[in-house]
């Protein structure tokens, strides 16, 4: 089958090289992306390791004309996003107009936050939902009757966090529990990668994320907090004692949706010292601003700046050791007992450069994203619609995780997170 993947960063070669080691599934795989060299690059590099057929095209994912053209004279069952958020409603009206299915990673959120139109409808949802995070999924979900209608899926947020986190929460309610009471995603970076400041993944989402407002859900509602204001500590297995942080996180707001009963999610990441120091410094000094400023006579968006000047997450592979750590605690009742219960994965950042040249953060967004876009053009995970993980059937993922790189457990009665 035909694949279109858009995007050729970090987390998109990972997606790419698994998806090259299922070529009896994918056997033609375009890559589409803003700097073409970078996907001829890359198909160099593997092209002798795959019977897939592999090209490469220069696209601007945030024209839908030039989407349109590319799609329809490719005809791919369906389109891998993973370029950036910012591109996911360009790229789903694309998909929509050519008749292809949708898979992404991350929700949407838009580029330029001081765009009149849109903080209007931003400060809407801020005083309907309470929490003032620039991402929520009300745009991409809008888009339900229009795949519905047109007989498409769209899958929203396959990657480890949105993404397979959601998939332990299904398989909780399937086997393991009649209600969850509570869910506490732990997200564990235990690897270093040598140097003073650095992000995992793209600069501007993820410093975007992490200095943004936390919140979680609680009885209903959303409980918003200042940036990493809720602290704990907890013993990862296979990474040791780390300081977490409370985040607000695109999960909470689809899981508190989809599972029925469910009275609190919350969502924590591990971040060093010397990382939150960075982060905090560079906020101080404006860097962390999306709006433009002009600079000898040219218009700079300073977070853009600041991407250039960092490692580009994609060349961390080499040096990045130790492990991640990811995944959900749960409480609930099962046949009238309280229960306990934590699904995780441990995932080696060496182990990963040694597969696919690449550390942890990319591989387990990677893999994800390959086994989504594989069981949506087998029809395995096929629903007319828009959707998130948690809304399909959770076992042939499982299955698939186990398969492809990222091996989970289930372990009763962890050590709660107070
Ligand atoms: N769910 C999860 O667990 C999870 C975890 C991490 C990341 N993510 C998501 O994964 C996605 C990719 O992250 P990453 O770290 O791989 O980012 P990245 O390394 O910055 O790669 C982004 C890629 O998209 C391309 N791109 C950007 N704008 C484009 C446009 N307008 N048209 C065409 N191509 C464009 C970039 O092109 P250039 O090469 O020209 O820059 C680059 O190849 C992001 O959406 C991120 O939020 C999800």
């Amino acid at each position: 089958m035909k694949l279109l993947v858009i995007g050729c960063g970090g987390v998109a070669q990972v997606a790419i090289k698994k998806c090259c080691q299922v070529d009896e599934t994918f056997s033609e795989i375009l890559i589409a992306s803003r700097t073409v060299k970078k996907c001829e690059d890359l198909i160099a590099k593997i092209k002798d390791k795959t019977a897939a057929s592999l090209s490469a095209a220069k696209v601007n994912a945030d024209n839908k004309e030039e989407l349109v053209a590319l799609i329809d004279s490719f005809k791919p069952a369906a389109v891998l996003n993973v370029a950036l958020p910012y591109q996911d409603l360009t790229i789903m009206d694309a998909c929509l107009e050519c008749g292809v299915h949708y898979i992404d990673t991350a929700n949407y959120e838009c580029e330029d936050t001081e765009n009149p139109e849109w903080r209007k409808i931003y400060e809407k949802r801020v005083k309907e939902k309470g929490f003032t995070a620039y991402f929520d999924y009300s745009w991409q979900w809008a888009y339900n009757d229009k795949f519905k209608k047109a007989g498409l899926c769209a899958l929203l947020g396959t990657g480890f966090d949105p993404g397979v986190t959601q998939v332990f929460c299904a398989y909780a309610q399937k086997h393991y529990f009649d209600t969850i009471e509570t869910i506490d995603i732990l997200d564990c970076n235990g690897g270093d990668h040598g140097y003073p400041f650095a992000t995992n993944f793209n600069p501007e989402i993820n410093l975007r994320e992490v200095s943004a407002n936390g919140s979680y859900w609680e009885n209903g509602k959303w409980i918003e907090t200042k940036p990493l204001e809720i602290k704990r500590e907890y013993d990862f297995d296979g990474v040791g004692k780390k300081d977490m942080y409370l985040l607000h996180h695109e999960e909470i707001e689809s899981l508190a949706k989809n599972i029925k009963g469910v009275k609190r999610i919350r969502f924590f990441m591990t971040f060093g010292q010397s990382y939150i120091q960075h982060m905090n410094c560079l906020g101080n000094v404006g860097m962390l601003s999306t709006a433009p400023v002009e600079f000898e006579g040219k218009e700079i968006v300073p977070i853009q700046f600041l991407k250039a000047l960092l490692p580009d997450p994609a060349t961390l592979g080499a040096r990045t050791k130790g492990k991640t750590n990811i995944g959900c605690i749960f409480t609930g009742y099962k046949d009238g007992k309280k229960k306990t219960l934590y699904i995780y994965n441990i995932c080696d950042h060496q182990e990963c450069y040694r597969e696919v040249g690449s550390q942890a953060i990319s591989y387990t967004t990677g893999v994800p994203a390959m086994i989504g876009a594989m069981l949506v053009v087998k029809g395995i995970w096929n629903k007319a619609g828009v959707y998130n993980c948690e809304e399909f059937d959770p076992d042939p993922y499982m299955e698939a995780l186990n398969k492809y790189g990222l091996p989970w457990v289930a372990v009763e009665n962890p050590v709660l997170v107070d």
